[in-house]
């Protein structure tokens, strides 16, 4: 039931426009600059990319669109949607995974968040101006992360800053800051991908990124680019459903979705088109793996023209990106403890920043600062990885799993179909989107999950 009280605290999206934005500043992340590349790297290139593209618009997209109409149908929190439309079952268990999760992911991605903000400053003051080699900044990196006060410092500032934009609401804090950011993003990346593709060398970079070869292709392919997927699309943890909730009745749904899709991808792949010829100019190998962006891109803004300046916008760029996904990570479990709880907005920022603070120390602790955190015993990598890979890839796919069963089984693919068959909607679609939702997306999420249970491919 909605209290005066509680709907006085939701807020709702000013425009079309804006909601789309804060989505899309929801999905493009780090997710699509820092581990787009490194994931297209190991997983050798072109014909990734090709998969990924598959999963995106035959999945992603379908799962999307069941997020967001349960979100505006219901208008509640993810716990709170589950709760509307199947009362009295274990359903709301799906929408409490999506909660704990938005706190894991974003206890990390904060951290990670933080050192875009810690190379943005090393850039400004200098500390690349004169050319290094691949090795001393590999070294620079390493003795960066392994600083704990740095790591730690920053991830606090990160997600206060976060804070105080989520505390400023959805259309005043969320909103205002998505219309201003996510164009400046674009237009930087444009510029940083037509400096990057025509340095010498970038031939090489451009066809190890956009030829596919086939032979590349291993089943360790799929569950990577699938949870690639999730991950930069904000899927499977309520963020849509959140998002959804604060979208007018007027806004056609699935338009949105295809606009959110294709800027997500076409930030991506720029990314790509940034980093791949810059990585081959610089002769340095494609599965350089996470620390790619930080330990390979100094070294080519040393040898720019103007590389400080070149350098500085990029990790700019990078943590206004992460903030548009932190915002969407913590407003899910804001957006929780208003609804469920009947807290203010402001109690409840401030307990769930805390909180997901403190998760967040040990993955800050986890690059050197303390052994134990930085090589747990056994194939387990560091605690942050562990983090990433827990959370980041098999919660957020089981969560679409969840999602997509629900939509397509027990909610209804007319109930949802009623929410976003509006006009300019073609009849065609519904029924192919609910073979997408009932049957492509459970079957291959089902069957790349026991893939990697049967061949043990965990980490
Ligand atoms: N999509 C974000 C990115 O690509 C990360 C994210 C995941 C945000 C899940 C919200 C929910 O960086």
């Amino acid at each position: 039931m909605t209290s005066p009280n509680e709907s006085a605290q939701r807020g709702s999206w000013s425009s079309r426009t804006g909601f789309i934005l804060a989505a899309s500043g929801s999905a493009i992340g780090l997710g699509n600059i820092w581990r787009f590349p490194y994931v297209v790297g190991e997983g050798g290139g072109a014909a990734f990319v090709l998969i990924y593209l598959g999963f995106v618009f035959l999945i992603g997209a379908a799962v999307m669109l069941g997020e967001l109409a349960l979100g505006r149908h219901t208008q509640r929190n993810p716990v709170g949607a589950f709760k509307a439309t199947a009362p009295g079952t274990l359903w709301k268990l799906v929408g409490l995974t999506g909660v704990v999760t938005g706190v894991a992911i974003l206890s990390f991605y904060g951290v990670i968040a933080g050192w875009t903000v810690g190379y943005f400053f090393k850039t400004v003051t200098g500390s690349f101006s004169q050319a290094i080699t691949a090795s001393e900044s590999q070294e620079i990196f390493g003795g960066f992360v392994a600083n704990p006060a740095a790591s730690v410092g920053l991830l606090f500032l990160f997600l206060g800053v976060t804070a105080v934009i989520v505390w400023r609401g959805v259309s005043g804090g969320i909103e205002r800051v998505s219309k201003v950011l996510m164009p400046a993003l674009l237009a930087l990346l444009v510029l940083l991908a037509i400096r990057s593709v025509t340095l010498s060398g970038a031939g090489a970079g451009l066809a190890f990124y956009l030829a596919p070869d086939f032979s590349k292709i291993s089943a360790q392919t799929f569950p990577a680019a699938l949870g690639q997927a999730f991950f930069s699309l904000s899927l499977g943890m309520g963020a849509m459903i959140t998002y959804g909730s604060y979208v007018s009745k007027k806004v056609n749904l699935v338009s949105a979705v295809g606009i959110i899709c294709f800027l997500d991808t076409a930030i991506a792949l720029l990314a790509g088109l940034i980093i791949f010829p810059a990585l081959f100019h610089v002769g340095l190998s494609p599965s350089s793996g996470v620390g790619l962006v930080f330990q390979v891109l100094p070294t080519l803004f040393a040898e720019l023209p103007a590389g400080q300046l070149f350098g500085a916008a990029f990790f700019l760029l990078l943590a206004i990106a992460a903030l548009t996904s932190t915002i969407s990570l913590l407003e899910v479990p804001v957006s929780y403890v208003i609804d469920e709880w009947g807290w203010s907005r402001g109690k409840a920022v401030v307990a769930t920043a805390t909180v997901t603070f403190l998760i967040g120390v040990p993955s800050a602790l986890a690059s050197g600062a303390v052994s134990f955190l930085s090589d747990l015993p056994g194939a387990a990598p560091d605690f942050l990885s562990l983090m990433s890979i827990i959370f980041g890839n098999y919660s957020l796919t089981i969560g679409s799993l969840g999602l997509a069963i629900f939509v397509g089984y027990r909610w209804g693919v007319e109930a949802a179909a009623a929410e976003f068959q509006s006009e300019g909607v073609p009849a065609v679609f519904k029924p192919i989107w609910a073979f997408l939702i009932r049957f492509l997306a459970p079957v291959g999420i089902v069957g790349i999950l026991v893939y990697i249970i049967a061949t043990q491919n965990y980490f």
